[in-house]
C-alpha cells in the first residue's frame, strides 16, 4: 500500500505556507537575519512541538513563521514544500498564507506574496507542479484588519484564486467575517474556510450559509449534525481532512477513531492533505499512510481520495480533465 500511495497523483488542497517551515530551514534564516531562536537545537525545537489543542500549536507556528523577514526567506520557504510536494506526486497544490502574520510585523504585503509566487513559477517551470494561492485572514483578529487585508490583495487579485479562515476557531465564529467576504466575492475571489475544527457543526453552517465558501477545511465536527450531512453530500462540499493534523491537536484522541471512513461511507466529497507538515510529523503521502493503516482502507478508497482531490481544486473543467 505504501508503494501505491508513493505513485498515486494528488493534488493538496489545504497547506499553509508558514506550517511547511521545517526547523533546519528556520535555524538557518533566522541565522541570516541575525535573529536568535528561543530554542538551543533543531532537535529541542522539535521536542516542543506537543500540542494538547489547536491554541498550543498556533503560539509556537506564529513565534517560528517571526524569523521570515525577506522575499528570498518567502521563497526559500515555498520551495521547500514544494520540492516535497514533487516527492509525494502531487501534481497540484493549492497553498494558504497568512499575510497577517506578517504585516503585522512590518513586513510589506508585497514582499511575501511576490516571494511565494516567484517559488510557485519555478515550481510549474522546474517540478511540474501547478498551484493555486489563497489568502487566509486570522480569525482571531477584527474583521476591519482583514478588510486592510483584502485591500492590500487588489493588486494581486488575478494572482490569488481565494480567500481562507483559519487561526483560533473556538468563539471566532463565521459570522464574524461575513461582510469581508461578502466584498471578497465581489471582487472575484472564491472563499474556503476552517470549520469545524474544533468548532461545532452550526460553524460549518456558518461558513456555508454566512461565508459561501466552495470547500470546507476540515470539518470533522459535521458528522455530529445529520443535517448538515445530508447537505454536504447532496450538494458534495468538499471537506479538506487532515488527518495528522488531527491527531496532534487532539481533534481525534486515536487515528482509529478518525472520521474520514465514515465520511467516505457516507457520500461525503473528503480530500486528504498534510496542513501543517513541519509540525504534525508528515506530508501528504504519509497522511494517507496513517489512515490506511488506521482505518484499513483498500486501493478504491485510496482511488476515490486522490480523485477527489482534483475534482474539488480551484481549476478549470479542462484543467482537471487533465488529471482525471
Ligand atoms: N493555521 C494553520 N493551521 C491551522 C489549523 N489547523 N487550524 C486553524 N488555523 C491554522
Ligand atoms: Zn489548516
Amino acid at each position: 500500500m505504501e508503494q501505491f500511495i508513493k505513485n498515486l497523483p494528488k493534488a493538496e488542497l489545504h497547506l499553509h505556507i508558514e506550517g511547511s517551515f521545517e526547523p533546519e530551514l528556520m535555524f538557518k534564516i533566522a541565522e541570516r537575519n541575525q535573529l536568535k531562536l528561543p530554542y538551543a537545537s533543531v532537535e529541542e525545537l522539535r521536542n516542543a512541538y506537543q500540542f494538547t489543542q489547536l491554541q498550543d500549536f498556533l503560539d509556537i507556528y506564529y513565534a517560528g513563521a517571526n524569523v521570515l523577514q525577506t522575499r528570498q526567506d518567502f521563497y526559500d520557504l515555498t520551495w521547500a514544500y514544494l520540492q516535497k510536494a514533487y516527492d509525494n506526486k502531487i501534481l497540484h497544490t493549492e497553498i494558504f498564507f497568512d499575510p497577517q502574520t506578517h504585516t503585522s510585523r512590518g513586513v510589506p504585503f508585497q514582499l511575501v506574496v511576490e516571494g511565494i509566487m516567484d517559488a510557485l513559477t519555478d515550481g510549474r517551470k522546474e517540478l511540474g507542479v501547478s498551484s493555486n494561492l489563497i489568502m487566509s485572514f486570522l480569525r482571531h483578529l477584527s474583521e476591519e484588519s482583514a478588510f486592510e487585508t483584502l485591500n492590500e490583495a487588489l493588486p494581486y487579485r488575478d494572482k490569488i484564486i481565494a480567500v481562507g479562515l483559519d487561526s483560533s476557531e473556538k468563539g471566532n465564529p463565521p459570522e464574524k467575517f461575513e461582510r469581508v467576504f461578502d466584498k471578497a466575492r465581489k471582487m472575484g475571489f472564491l472563499t474556503v474556510a476552517h470549520a469545524g475544527e474544533e468548532g461545532p457543526a452550526e460553524y460549518v453552517w456558518g461558513a456555508l450559509q454566512g461565508l459561501s465558501v466552495s470547500r470546507i477545511d476540515h470539518g470533522n465536527r459535521s458528522l455530529e449534525d445529520n443535517d448538515l450531512v445530508a447537505l454536504l453530500s447532496e450538494e458534495q462540499v468538499p471537506l479538506t481532512i487532515c488527518p495528522l493534523s488531527n491527531l496532534k491537536l487532539q481533534v481525534v484522541k486515536d487515528m482509529a477513531d478518525h472520521p474520514l471512513k465514515t465520511m467516505l461511507d457516507k457520500g461525503l466529497k473528503v480530500t486528504v492533505n498534510s496542513d501543517d507538515p513541519a509540525y504534525f510529523g508528515g506530508y501528504v503521502n504519509e497522511n494517507y499512510l496513517a489512515v490506511t493503516k488506521a482505518l484499513e482502507l483498500n486501493k478504491d478508497h485510496l482511488y476515490r481520495l486522490a480523485r477527489n482531490s482534483f475534482e474539488s481544486a480551484f481549476l478549470l473543467p479542462e484543467e482537471k480533465q487533465r488529471y482525471l
